[in-house]
């Protein structure tokens, strides 16, 4: 009884941090797999939220800096974002079409925030939206996590809930009789492609969807393409090439994908 009086008590509590439903002219809106959707903050909403500060290097310049904005684990407290049955991804959407896949998890632990600032300037440059910034500065770890580096993102005003064996799971799953070299470059795919390339319609979309890229060609035509490739299309110049090796996994496993006809929906 006194459990049930209490969750009614908690119940207008989006409150927390004022989420309603999403409306034109929000400076950001959650949608996906939430219990109410697509719910929004206007610019003057989010603006008003406690902001938090990360150190962390921006991979742009390369340079260390301080960020300021509302941190997104406020979202993920009591109050915050009623996240539905097996919610565990939140995809950040960039400019450009970049995505950035982060496990709830991750969210919760490392604390990024959606940065207004970098160094008291306006984060992000002229862009609409805010950055998606992380503590790789204070964060032991953070700075050797090669998914991190695709993690900042610029211009972010939709974030979308997902469940990954739903999403990305699904659309990296390797096809039956692909041998472990498809399996691990799945891996590589997400970790340094996916920002920027669907495969079986999940992922960003600044670059072609990929699913049946090696269908022909083989897996020459991708890694005579990619040397300079990540720091030419990510503006960031300090990413190094893949390693040949998992630039052969991927082409492994694109072409077990383009192979199979299976588009994994
Ligand atoms: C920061 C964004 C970004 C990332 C990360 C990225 N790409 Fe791209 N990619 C692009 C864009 C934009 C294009 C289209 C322009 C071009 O061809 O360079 C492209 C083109 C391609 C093409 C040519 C497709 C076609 O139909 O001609 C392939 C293949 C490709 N990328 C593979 C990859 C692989 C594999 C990775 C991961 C190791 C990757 N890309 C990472 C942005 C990106």
């Amino acid at each position: 009884m006194r459990t049930r009086f209490l969750a009614l008590l908690a119940l207008p509590g989006c409150a927390g941090v004022g989420l309603h439903e999403a409306v034109p002219g929000d400076a950001l809106v959650f949608e996906g797999r939430l219990e109410r959707a697509p719910l929004g903050l206007s610019p003057a909403e989010l603006a008003a939220l406690p902001p938090a500060r990360v150190r962390g290097t921006d991979p742009w310049t390369g340079a260390p800096a301080t960020f300021t904005g509302a941190p997104v684990a406020l979202f993920l407290e009591d109050g915050g974002l009623p996240l539905g049955r097996g919610a565990d991804l939140l995809a950040f959407h960039g400019a450009g079409g970049r995505r950035a896949a982060v496990p709830v998890n991750a969210v919760r632990q490392l604390r990024p925030v959606l940065a207004a600032e970098e160094d008291g300037r306006p984060a992000g440059g002229p862009l609409d939206g805010r950055l998606l910034a992380w503590p790789d500065l204070d964060a032991p770890g953070l700075a050797t996590d090669p998914r991190v580096r695709w993690w900042w993102l610029r211009g972010v005003k939709r974030v979308e809930a997902l469940s990954w064996v739903e999403s990305d799971g699904k659309a990296l799953r390797v096809p039956p009789g692909a041998g472990d070299e498809a399996r691990r470059g799945a891996g590589d795919f997400a970790t340094s492609c996916m920002t920027c390339h669907r495969v079986r319609g999940q992922g960003g979309t600044a670059g072609p969807e990929l699913t049946r890229f090696l269908g022909s060609g083989g897996p020459p035509r991708l890694t005579a393409l990619l040397p300079g490739h990540l720091a030419a299309r990510s503006g960031q110049p300090g990413v190094p090439d893949l390693p040949a090796a998992a630039a052969g996994r991927i082409a492994a496993f694109l072409e077990a994908v383009a192979r199979s006809g299976e588009d994994g929906r």
